[in-house]
């Protein structure tokens, strides 16, 4: 993980570093930073590179890496297929040398969609005066750009900063529909761009280089005409419908249970599908935990610190994720299970009641357990359970499942000094809700229990591995119900083939952002080039059969698996979003809708 930044200027004014952002990029890359500038005699704008980089695997490789051609390569990436790199090697390197030997735009476009993995780059082709970025096929990594008219300067930055005044020429992110090529030698009080598009579905690409909610003010884009694009990694979703739905053998049962799970891996011939689907999801878990920052057998028997941290819910996603990194990650280490929980507030007063008699007139008061403690949101209990279940699975293995206590006074300090930060440029009460979850679960600190003892906590996994891309392949929410019984499999594979195109603007450039602000690294075994090519291969109604209970029908084929992998009530548990399950959405104005711009963000 690293944090990369870009000015690209024609205006001969000094640079000098906004200082939020420069720490925000320190934050991501702790271990190393260095800025290098381009300026030719004959060129009408400078270019500035600051690198700052996370010591991930083999030898630290300093950035920017300057090429005894002069290319320069700012590198915010891994490498887990596609291209060879051995564990002595860093893959920035290799990645340096393989751009300076590629002699034509063909070569480098191939080359760059060669490569499995995550990537966010920027590279500067001396050769003919080019500059090079963008992101790979499903946005991994973030990628923001703004475009300063008065001062003709375009940058790209890892992550910003929000503004609380306005906010004139704000940051965006950069599109992950391809990779872009500027000719410096070009450069006037405008800046364009050439997009060299990946090929992908479900999107107009004309439109994007006329969206103006999507390429900075003052910038233009240009899709090349050439007619190059960049392969996609994986297949195009299969589309295909059943001639017939078949009546299904399990009753409508309000309380699923393994046994259903169980009669359909007996009836239904899916045997083959949840083995392959078992095998390529091991084989991308295995990949992400398997490229440490240093070499397993040095790592001291005695520590208690893991390598790898999941963010863990108890829910079926993260428990897979748990049961498969178990196979591969070596007995004596453990493995962290970040839990986040919101405190729940305080029970309505005799006052609030009175006031509003109606809202409480249908509830049952229960009175609470003696041990019930403010903490124990939906995600806690059932990441309690779920902690049992690995347990039996693998009773040698040491689980470090870290409790992660938020009070509302803790979420607004950070919510303004940091995560407005990393949230923006997105702004809506989903992305606060998500956004400050995954940052305080992302830094891992909490209590373990030992016995009856609790100790505080910190989890030191540089590598975190998160659950996200499964609910949107394999119809996981429940607006696929919703879409299922309105317009059937056709609708269903639609709204599949939408979500999964825009999960880089929904997701993934703010978990990036969130996750690497703690220096570390979040990894997505459900967007592994090879697991979404298996999904996307398969007809829809074996990934998710809707017509079958909430707990079995969505996720069925992953339920399945999970059932495969020797797991239990887990494999049955409904989606709940992380907004409900740790209780965030709770703390908050109830009124509000997901997709409203959050205020919070704003005033922080
Ligand atoms: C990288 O930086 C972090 C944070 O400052 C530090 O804890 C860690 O030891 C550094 N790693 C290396 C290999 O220097
Ligand atoms: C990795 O980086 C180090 C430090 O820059 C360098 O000495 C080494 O040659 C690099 N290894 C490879 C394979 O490029
Ligand atoms: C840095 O940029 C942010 C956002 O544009 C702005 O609010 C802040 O005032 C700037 N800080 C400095 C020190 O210039
Ligand atoms: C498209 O790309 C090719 C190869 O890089 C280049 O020769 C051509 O000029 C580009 N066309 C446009 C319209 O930019
Ligand atoms: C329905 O059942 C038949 C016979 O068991 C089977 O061949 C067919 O694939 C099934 N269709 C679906 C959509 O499951
Ligand atoms: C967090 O909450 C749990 C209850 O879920 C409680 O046992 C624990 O002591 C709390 N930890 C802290 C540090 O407040
Ligand atoms: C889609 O699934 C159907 C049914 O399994 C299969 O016959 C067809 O070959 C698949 N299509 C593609 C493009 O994989």
């Amino acid at each position: 993980m690293c944090g990369i930044f870009c000015l690209l200027t024609a205006s001969p004014t000094q640079f000098e570093w906004n200082k939020t952002v420069y720490e925000h990029l320190k934050r991501r890359g702790p271990n190393w930073s260095h800025d290098l500038s381009v300026r030719h005699s004959d060129l009408c704008c400078q270019c500035l590179f600051s690198a700052h980089v996370l010591h991930m695997r083999g030898v630290l490789t300093p950035q920017p890496i300057e090429d005894r051609a002069g290319n320069i390569l700012l590198w915010n990436g891994e490498v887990f297929g596609g291209v060879t790199v051995t564990p002595e090697e860093n893959d920035t390197a290799i990645i340096s040398q393989r751009l300076m030997s590629c002699s034509s735009p063909s070569e480098i476009l191939s080359f760059l969609s060669s490569i499995r993995g995550p990537w966010a780059f920027v590279y500067y082709q001396k050769d003919g005066d080019y500059l090079w970025f963008g992101r790979d096929f499903f946005g991994r990594r973030s990628l923001l750009w703004k475009f300063d008219v008065g001062f003709t300067t375009l940058t790209l930055s890892s992550v910003a900063a929000h503004t609380s005044g306005p906010d004139q020429f704000g940051w965006k992110e950069v599109p992950a529909v391809g990779i872009y090529r500027i000719d410096l030698k070009a450069v006037t009080e405008v800046v364009t761009f050439e997009l060299y598009p990946w090929e992908k579905e479900g999107y107009d690409l004309t439109s994007i280089c006329s969206d103006t909610t999507q390429v900075p003010s003052g910038c233009s884009a240009v899709l090349n005409q050439s007619g190059l694009l960049l392969p996609s990694p994986v297949s195009t979703l299969n589309t295909s419908t059943p001639d017939s739905i078949n009546e299904t053998e399990i009753q409508a049962n309000l309380h699923p249970s393994i046994k259903d799970l169980e009669q359909l891996l007996a009836s239904r011939e899916k045997i083959s599908e949840v083995n392959s689907l078992v095998d390529v999801l091991s084989e991308a878990v295995r990949r992400r935990v398997q490229s440490l920052p240093f070499k397993v057998e040095d790592y001291s028997l005695d520590t208690d610190q893991a390598t790898i941290a999941i963010l863990f819910s108890g829910g079926i996603d993260s428990m897979i994720l748990a049961a498969l990194a178990d196979r591969h990650i070596p007995p004596h280490q453990p493995i962290d299970l970040l839990n986040v929980a919101f405190k729940l507030q305080e029970p309505k007063t005799e006052k609030d009641f009175v006031k509003n008699p109606k809202k409480h007139k249908n509830k049952i008061t229960r009175p609470a357990p003696q041990t019930s403690s403010p903490f124990d949101v939906p995600d806690r209990i059932t990441g309690k359970a779920g902690l049992e279940e690995l347990q039996a699975l693998n009773p040698d293995r040491r689980w470090n499942f870290v409790e992660i206590n938020v009070t509302q006074e803790e979420l607004q300090k950070m919510r303004r000094e940091r995560i407005c930060h990393l949230v923006y440029p997105l702004d809506t009460v989903l992305d606060d809700s998500i956004g400050c979850a995954v940052w305080f679960a992302a830094r891992g600190t909490g209590v373990i229990r030992e016995g009856d003892q609790k100790r505080p906590f910190m989890s030191t996994a540089k590598i975190i591995l998160t659950g996200i891309g499964a609910d949107e392949q394999l119809a996981g929410y429940s607006r696929h119900r919703v879409r299922f019984k309105m317009s059937g499999h056709e609708g269903l594979v639609q709204e599949l083939a939408m979500e999964l195109g825009r999960i880089s603007s929904r997701n993934l450039g703010r978990d990036d952002r969130v996750i690497g602000d703690h220096g570390k690294e979040a990894r997505f075994p459900y967007l592994d080039e090879d697991v979404v090519n298996y999904l996307n291969s398969l007809p829809v109604w074996v990934k998710a059969d809707l017509s079958l209970p909430r707990g079995v029908g969505e996720k069925l084929l992953l339920r399945l698996s999970a059932r495969q992998l020797g797991l239990g009530q887990s494999a049955v548990l409904p989606k709940r979003a992380m907004q409900f399950g740790s209780r965030i959405a709770k703390m908050e104005d109830s009124r509000e809708k997901a997709s409203d711009k959050c205020t919070r963000l704003l005033s922080a």
